[in-house]
């Protein structure tokens, strides 16, 4: 499952990804019998009570199932590398730690990196009808069209017009309202928003509280990639390793 997200995640373009191997469908059926021998009131249970009826298609079932997962996994997980190293690059690790529980500054700086590492950097949509945009620009049906969710969010129109933060191409933390488009808009805009907001602020906390005097290390290489989901291929942090280990029974206790 690990090397399939791994792969999707860096194919270069949507009309490269393979079709995943059988051994992922057999898996995802089985946790579909599964599930209905023991239901829940979850996003699963939604969708197979809505094959079940005929609503979806095998094909469309599986293809939420591994939608949903790819969409939530590698996204957020390079959206929390993206914290740590923008915070580290533009020397914001001392002022994170300060800030460590004040939700204000927590709140603009997440958004921050949020629109400036923009995780899944553009959308493939499919337009149903013709279409035509304020500027003018037909879209005739059934044309494949790619959303640049990140170029949206470096847009002087979007996030321009900020008394603090006027240029977008500027990291800049203090800016609000933060108008990025890092999680889509309208009717398909990103049912994981939150959580993936809640689960990079709770690793961000963590690892400033339990890896005491976190830094990130300039000396080494720091290297970005580009693929359908941008990441950080290294990245170099160093922490008070005592410190760290005198934390470790308090930190065990958070975890039980
Ligand atoms: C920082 C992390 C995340 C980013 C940047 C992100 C980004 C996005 C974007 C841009 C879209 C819209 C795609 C489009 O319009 O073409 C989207 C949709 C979606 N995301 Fe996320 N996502 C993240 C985390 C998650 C998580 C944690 C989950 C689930 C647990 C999730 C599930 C979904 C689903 C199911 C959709 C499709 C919604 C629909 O089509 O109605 N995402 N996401």
């Amino acid at each position: 499952m690990r090397d399939q997200l791994e792969e999707f995640a860096r194919t270069p373009a949507f009309d490269q990804i393979k079709k995943e191997p059988q051994e992922i469908e057999d898996y995802f059926w089985e946790v579909i019998y599964e599930r209905e021998k023991n239901p829940k009131d979850e996003l699963l249970d939604v969708l197979i009570s809505a094959w079940r009826n005929k609503q979806i298609t095998d094909l469309e079932l599986l293809g939420y199932i591994w939608g949903t997962f790819s969409a939530g996994t590698d996204t957020t997980g390079v959206n929390i590398v993206n914290t740590f190293s923008l915070l580290g690059e533009f020397h914001l690790l001392d002022e994170a730690r300060a800030n460590i529980n004040n939700n204000d500054w927590l709140q603009k700086a997440g958004e921050e990196v949020l629109r400036f590492g923009t995780p899944f950097v553009a959308g493939p949509s499919l337009a149903v009808t013709d279409v035509e945009l304020a500027s003018g620009l037909k879209i005739p049906a059934k044309t494949q069209v790619r959303v640049w969710f990140c170029a949206a969010n470096r847009d002087k129109k979007v996030n321009g017009n900020n008394a603090h933060a006027a240029d977008p191409n500027v990291f800049d933390i203090t800016r609000w309202p933060n108008h990025h488009m890092s999680f889509g808009l309208g009717a398909h805009y990103c049912l994981g928003a939150q959580l993936a907001r809640l689960e990079t602020r709770i690793l961000l906390q963590m690892a400033l509280k339990y890896l005491p005097d976190l830094t990130f290390d300039e000396s080494k290489p720091f290297e970005r990639y580009a693929g359908l989901v941008d990441g950080v291929k290294q990245a170099h942090f160093s922490f008070d390793q005592q410190k760290a280990e005198q934390l470790l029974p308090e930190l065990q206790m958070v975890g039980s």
